[in-house]
C-alpha cells in the first residue's frame, strides 16, 4: 500500500485552506525537530515526500498527503511546536490553528505524538498531551531517533514516556519506538497506522 501512491495532496496555513473531508486521516505531531517530516518519509518509503528540514520550525502549516490509488486515507504533517523563538503572535496562530483542527476535524482517526528518545516528555509536550486529550481523538505515542542514544538509555527513556503516558487518559498505554534513520520500528507503526484508519 505504500509503495503505492503518496502524493503531496496541499499545505493548510489557516483552517479556510483545509481539504474536504472526504478520507480518514492520521496526523504527526511533535516539537519542532522532533523528526515528523523524515518519520513520514519513512513510513511511506519516499526521500522527500514531506520535506525533512536541519532548520527547526521550517513546517507552519498543515501539510496533506494521500495516499492510494484511489486514495485510501490522508497523513497530516502538522507544524512543529516548542520552537524557543518563536514570537508569541506565532505560537498563538499555532494553537488556533491546531486545537481548532483536533477538535473539529470529523475525519481525523487517530494522532501520532512524536517524542525525541534523546529528550523524552518536555513540558511542552505535557501540554501537547493535554491539548490531544481534550480533542476527539485517541493518540499514540512514537518515539523518533532511537539510533541517536545507546540500548540502556532509550530503554530508560521509553519507561519515563510510558509512565507519562499513562497519565493521560487519551493517550495509548504501548508506545511505539522508531528510527527513521535506521527503519527501525517503521513495519510496526505502519500496522498501527492501518489499523487506525480502518475503525
Ligand atoms: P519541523 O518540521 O521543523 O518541525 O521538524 P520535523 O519534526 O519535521 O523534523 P525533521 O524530520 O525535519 O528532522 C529534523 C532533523 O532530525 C533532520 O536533520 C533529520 O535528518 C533528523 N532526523 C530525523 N529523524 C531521525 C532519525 O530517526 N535518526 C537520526 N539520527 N536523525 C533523524
Ligand atoms: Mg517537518
Amino acid at each position: 500500500l505504500f509503495s503505492g501512491r503518496v502524493d503531496f495532496l496541499l499545505s493548510a496555513p489557516e483552517l479556510k485552506f483545509l481539504p474536504e473531508p472526504d478520507f480518514p486521516e492520521v496526523a504527526f505531531a511533535g516539537r519542532s525537530n522532533v523528526g515528523k517530516s523524515s518519520l513520514l518519509n519513512a513510513i511511506t518509503g519516499r526521500r522527500s515526500i514531506a520535506r525533512a528540514s536541519v532548520t527547526p520550525g521550517r513546517t507552519q502549516e498543515l501539510n496533506f498527503f494521500e495516499v492510494g490509488e484511489p486514495t485510501l486515507f490522508r497523513l497530516v504533517d502538522m507544524p512543529g511546536y516548542g520552537f524557543a523563538k518563536a514570537p508569541v503572535k506565532v505560537v498563538e496562530r499555532w494553537k488556533k490553528l491546531v486545537r481548532s483542527f483536533l477538535r473539529g476535524r470529523v475525519v481525523l482517526k487517530r494522532t501520532m505524538l512524536l517524542i525525541d528518545s534523546r529528550h523524552g516528555v518536555k513540558p511542552v509536550d505535557e501540554e501537547m498531551m493535554t491539548m490531544l486529550d481534550e480533542s476527539a481523538v485517541g493518540y499514540r505515542i512514537v518515539m523518533t531517533k532511537a539510533d541517536k542514544i545507546k540500548a540502556s538509555e532509550l530503554a530508560e527513556t521509553a519507561e519515563l514516556v510510558r509512565a507519562a503516558a499513562r497519565k493521560h487518559p487519551a493517550a495509548y498505554p504501548e508506545i511505539q519506538i522508531t528510527s527513521s534513520e535506521k527503519k527501525m520500528g517503521i513495519d510496526e507503526l505502519r500496522a498501527a497506522l492501518l489499523e487506525d484508519i480502518s475503525h
